[in-house]
């Protein structure tokens, strides 16, 4: 178990009807004026955003609105919100919506006190220092980022889909409200759902040998994971199951499946090579949700690199979906490998996730643009389990049409 450094702070209010508690929380932390930040509707048709609004004039905080976040959100809305919340001088940012909502509001919370272009944390010319407190009430169990120091920005002049660390702008509150889930569509369900397990396959297959604490941790969230959703599927009304893929969404990436996995305290757990595969595609083509790009991306690179490392991929076997102990033979542990491979995209498929990126609606033409910002964010090779080079990345796009 290599050293790790945890830190989770950010305060989970969870449970039935409690987006209607906003108000007060964020009164707690001292907010008096919050950029109230949503996407493209779905909380004006749900009724969410006059809840919200509600609740924070009940609680005596005001606000300003911006509206239209898309999935993979862009730039060019950041800096539309850094210039309203220096204008209306707020002292918070409220993300009402999914990881799209939130990364928005983190990337305007720190670039709200910086004189520079909020770019330029993304092109690395510039560190976070200061930063607004963020807020949120979370509508889609998914990306994760209600707890992670991540945050994700597309810029569509550059084809570039940047992520920041810090943990300066986690959420300082999340309202994690299940029944707010009930109205998402069975395709963002399952999109969640696939990026909730590769969050956690992300640290699961990095280079660290076991770690059984965390090991556990990881296999019973991704079983939890696969029977909710299989539930929601048919029931998509049932609290338990919504309440189950909500709180493991969260776990999945506030780093608690990672400790004791990152080859150094401050660093992650895990290459994140799924993840660097997917944003390519996603920064492409914002039409292609990330979590339906990572349904195709998670089996094909584990099809690609599971002989770099077979104990670990049989550990996940029996872990997650009960294989038997096999003999020492390569064909007893190709077979017990490849089953899991199999089942675990049969799972993602079943939900009504892509099998291909043709599926997607892309072609093999588009895979050598990929390469050039792949390259231009991660180097030559990037990786842990099994480091991959350009012509590595190829062959596992190729082999996913
Ligand atoms: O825009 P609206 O109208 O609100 O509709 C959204 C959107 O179309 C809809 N939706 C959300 N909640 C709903 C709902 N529809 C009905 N009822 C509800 N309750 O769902 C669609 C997707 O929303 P989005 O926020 O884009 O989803 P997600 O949470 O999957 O976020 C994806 C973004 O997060 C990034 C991804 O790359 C992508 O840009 N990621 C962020 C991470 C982080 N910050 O830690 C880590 C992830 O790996 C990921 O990269
Ligand atoms: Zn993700």
């Amino acid at each position: 178990m290599n050293d790790f450094i945890f830190q989770s702070p950010t305060r989970f209010v969870f449970g039935r009807g409690y987006a209607d508690k906003i108000g007060e929380e964020v009164a707690a932390l001292g907010a008096k004026r919050v950029l109230l930040v949503y996407g493209g509707g779905s909380v004006v048709r749900t009724g969410l955003l006059a809840r919200v609004t509600s609740s924070l004039e009940a609680a005596g905080v005001a606000h300003v609105e911006l509206l239209g976040v898309r999935p993979n959100p862009e730039v060019g809305l950041v800096r539309r919100g850094i210039e309203l919340a220096r204008a209306e001088k707020v002292d918070l940012v409220l993300a009402v919506g999914g990881g799209s909502v939130i990364d928005c509001s983190k990337a305007i919370a720190f670039g709200t006190p910086y004189q520079g272009d909020v770019w330029d944390f993304f092109s690395k010319k510039a560190s976070i220092g200061a930063c607004l407190p963020v807020a949120c009430v979370l509508t889609i169990p998914a990306a994760g980022s209600e707890a992670s120091a991540s945050c994700v920005i597309s810029n569509d002049e550059l084809n570039l889909k940047r992520g920041v660390n810090g943990d300066v702008f986690r959420p300082r509150v999340a309202i994690l409200d299940p029944e707010v889930t009930f109205t998402l569509p069975q395709y963002q369900t399952a999109a969640g759902a696939v990026d909730i397990i590769c969050h956690i396959c992300e640290r699961f297959f990095s280079a660290a040998g076991p770690v059984p604490v965390t090991d556990n941790i990881a296999c019973g969230i991704i079983r939890a994971v696969i029977d909710a959703a299989n539930t929601v599927a048919e029931k998509p009304d049932d609290y338990d199951a919504r309440a189950t893929i909500m709180w493991s969404g969260t776990l999945a990436h506030n780093d608690l499946c990672g400790c004791g996995r990152a080859s150094a305290p401050e660093k992650r757990a895990g290459g994140w090579e799924s993840h660097g595969l997917e944003h390519e595609i996603s920064a492409h083509r914002p039409e292609v949700t990330h979590g339906a790009g990572l349904a195709v991306i998670l089996p094909a690179w584990m099809r690609y690199v599971w002989r770099a490392d077979r104990e670990r991929f049989l550990a996940f076997a029996q872990g997650v979906f009960d294989v038997e102990p096999v003999d020492e033979t390569d064909e007893a542990t190709e077979d017990a490998i490849t089953y899991a491979i199999d089942e675990l995209q049969r799972f993602f498929v079943g939900l009504g996730m892509p099998r291909t990126l043709a599926d997607l609606g892309l072609a093999p033409e588009e895979v050598d643009g990929w390469l050039e910002t792949l390259r231009q964010n991660k180097g030559d090779r990037f990786g842990e389990l099994r480091p991959l080079t350009m012509d590595d990345a190829r062959a596992i796009y190729l082999s996913a049409f």
